[in-house]
């Protein structure tokens, strides 16, 4: 069987559970691929960091550069979140005619037009599907399921700690600071939450789902951008006594003039 060496960059959240992925269902995934995925490297920031998903350490390497350009390497996994190393690593792989897996939408929010010219350039892919909605997924429905349809609107939820963070305020009648600590409590949001709860990461994803839709690059700067770290207590017990929902949507719609997209709490 023919085999795939991966490099992956990135041994987080994601990173870390690609490679638990691959170690238990490594066999059936290759049964259906008809290839083997045989993951040669895992780059990291520091190697002696502890991991919840033990890698073992003759797989870790800081060195991203080096296992890009290592010949045995055949396709680069970016899994390691920004924008501008990201952007090194994965036109660094294109170039060398290597195909590149990302998760990351803020990459292809910022720089996607570059890096798909890039693909095409050097006779290369790059794959995207887990960047938007991976558990649904979107974008090969989009891509390949749509492909003869016109799409004139699209709405949904596309963040979701945004999402989570609603739900309590609505289930439990808790205030947006405690749903959110609860939220980091639990992991499901960041630290440093802005670029969920502000609203950014729902229209990096939206900004990918509308050049999908309708076959452009959408400039990030010109997505309308709202939150919902303004929405109190009091405004999900209103809506709910009309018998609504808060939640933060992504929304794409496409008017006669010009297609436009946005996110509001609606
Ligand atoms: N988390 C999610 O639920 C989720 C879902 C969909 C998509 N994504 C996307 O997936 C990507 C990764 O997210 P994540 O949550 O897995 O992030 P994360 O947990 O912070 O992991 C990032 C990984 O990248 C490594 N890294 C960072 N800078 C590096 C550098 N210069 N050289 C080598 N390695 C470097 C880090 O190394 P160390 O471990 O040594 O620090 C870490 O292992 C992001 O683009 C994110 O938007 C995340």
């Amino acid at each position: 069987m023919q085999q795939v060496n991966l490099g992956i960059i990135g041994g987080g959240t994601v990173g870390g559970g690609v490679f638990q992925a691959i170690q238990r269902n490594g066999a059936l995934i290759s049964s259906r691929l008809g290839v083997r995925l045989h993951i040669a490297r895992v780059a990291v920031r520091d190697v002696r960091k502890p991991r919840t998903i033990k890698i073992p350490s003759s797989l870790l390497t800081t060195d991203w550069a080096g296992m890009v350009n290592d010949p045995r390497v055949n396709l680069v996994v970016e899994l390691m979140g920004g924008t501008t190393t990201a952007r090194q690593v994965t036109l660094g792989a294109l170039k060398l005619g290597k195909p590149v897996v990302t998760a990351n939408k803020a990459l292809l929010s910022a720089h996607g037009e570059e890096l798909f010219e890039a693909a095409q350039n050097y006779g290369t892919n790059l794959y995207y599907e887990a960047s938007v909605a991976g558990g649904i997924p979107i974008i090969k429905v989009l891509r390949e399921g749509l492909i003869g349809n016109r799409i004139t609107r699209l709405y949904g939820i596309v963040n979701g700690t945004c999402n989570y963070i609603l739900t309590r305020m609505k289930l439990d009648g808790a205030d947006f600071v405690d749903a959110l600590a609860q939220a980091q409590r639990l992991g499901y949001a960041e630290a440093e939450p802005s670029l969920d709860i502000d609203g950014h990461d729902a229209a990096h994803k939206i900004g990918i789902l509308a050049s999908l839709a309708h076959g452009f690059w959408v400039n990030p700067r010109q997505i309308y951008v709202e939150g919902i770290r303004p929405i109190s207590k009091l405004d999900v017990q209103f809506a709910g006594q009309l018998g609504y929902s808060i939640k933060l949507l992504g929304i794409v719609k496409k008017t006669e003039a010009v297609a436009g997209t946005d996110r509001k709490p609606a």
